[in-house]
């Protein structure tokens, strides 16, 4: 007999509601934002977790990968995307280079994460070699929400975003890092770009929540990147990418009628006039 998943509450979205989320079978619902009005939105309806990604290099900074995005960058968009939310649960991308110096640089910068820009957690890319760090960070009480499979700021390592993990050895690899995070304490995995069955194994075998994006449906929950699936961002369409609008058509529009009509002087009117 399937049970129904209870429904989704007003209450502020916690690390700990995650994993009871998880346990009762709640899916969760995950998306990026990167300002005060997206991120209010998707608050609104009802997001679950909100990831101030450093994907922001590539949907809105025009850059071609993730691995430029200063800490700078990032307090800069988390500040104001924590502004837009109070339902949601905010976590904040640690751009590359900032947390793998060592633990102490690490910590400091997601320090400050949390105190100049309010987010509640922060996210890093890695498996076994950042655990020590994930420990740290957990003891000191910033929760750690992992990342593996493509993970796009080592970029420049695998010179390419195919999919990951297709071969045993890297499967495996994978599966233990993925227990690791979990051992060192991470409260939620981000799985991306790998087999299904694997993601859909992973997330069972785990007590944190698995989050997917490219990973199958058997995962805990969803990310995608706001600007792809509203096809605002429209260089380029993974398969993983579900499109639920055209939004860049929409604008498009919108912005050529404006120029058509001041062009033509038909904006403004005498009602939009004094
Ligand atoms: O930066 C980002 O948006 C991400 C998601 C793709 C998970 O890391």
């Amino acid at each position: 007999m399937s049970s129904t998943p209870p429904e989704p509450t007003d209450r502020k979205v916690t690390t700990h509601a995650l994993r009871r989320m998880k346990e009762a079978g709640q899916k969760i619902a995950a998306l990026t934002a990167y300002d005060q009005v997206m991120a209010g939105l998707l608050d609104e309806a009802g997001v679950d977790v909100i990831l101030v990604g450093d994907s922001v290099a590539t949907v809105v900074q025009g850059l071609d990968t993730t691995v430029n995005v200063t800490m700078d960058h990032m307090l800069y968009h988390a500040s104001m995307v924590t502004r837009g939310v109070s339902r949601a649960l905010v976590v904040g991308d640690l751009p590359f280079m900032s947390y793998q110096v060592n633990t102490d640089t690490a910590l400091m910068n997601a320090g400050r994460m949390g105190k100049e820009a309010n987010v509640e957690a922060g996210k890093m890319e890695g498996g076994s070699s950042i655990c020590p760090t994930v420990e740290r960070l957990v003891e000191v009480g910033i929760p750690v929400m992992g990342h593996l499979g493509l993970t796009p700021q080592s970029i420049h390592k695998f010179g390419t975003y195919r999919v990951r993990a297709t071969e045993p050895e890297e499967a495996e690899e994978l599966r233990r890092d993925a227990l690791a995070l979990q051992e060192a304490g991470a409260f939620a995995l981000v799985l991306e770009k790998i087999p299904s069955g694997l993601g859909e194994e992973i997330a069972r075998s785990l007590e944190i929540p698995v989050i997917g994006i490219g990973a199958g449906g058997g995962c805990d929950g969803q990310i995608l990147v706001s600007h792809d699936m509203l096809g605002l961002y429209t260089r380029f369409h993974p398969r993983f990418v579900r499109r639920y609008a055209e939004v860049a058509d929409v604008m498009r529009g919108a912005f050529e009628g404006y120029v058509r009509d001041v062009r033509s002087d038909e904006f403004p009117s005498n009602d939009e006039s004094y």
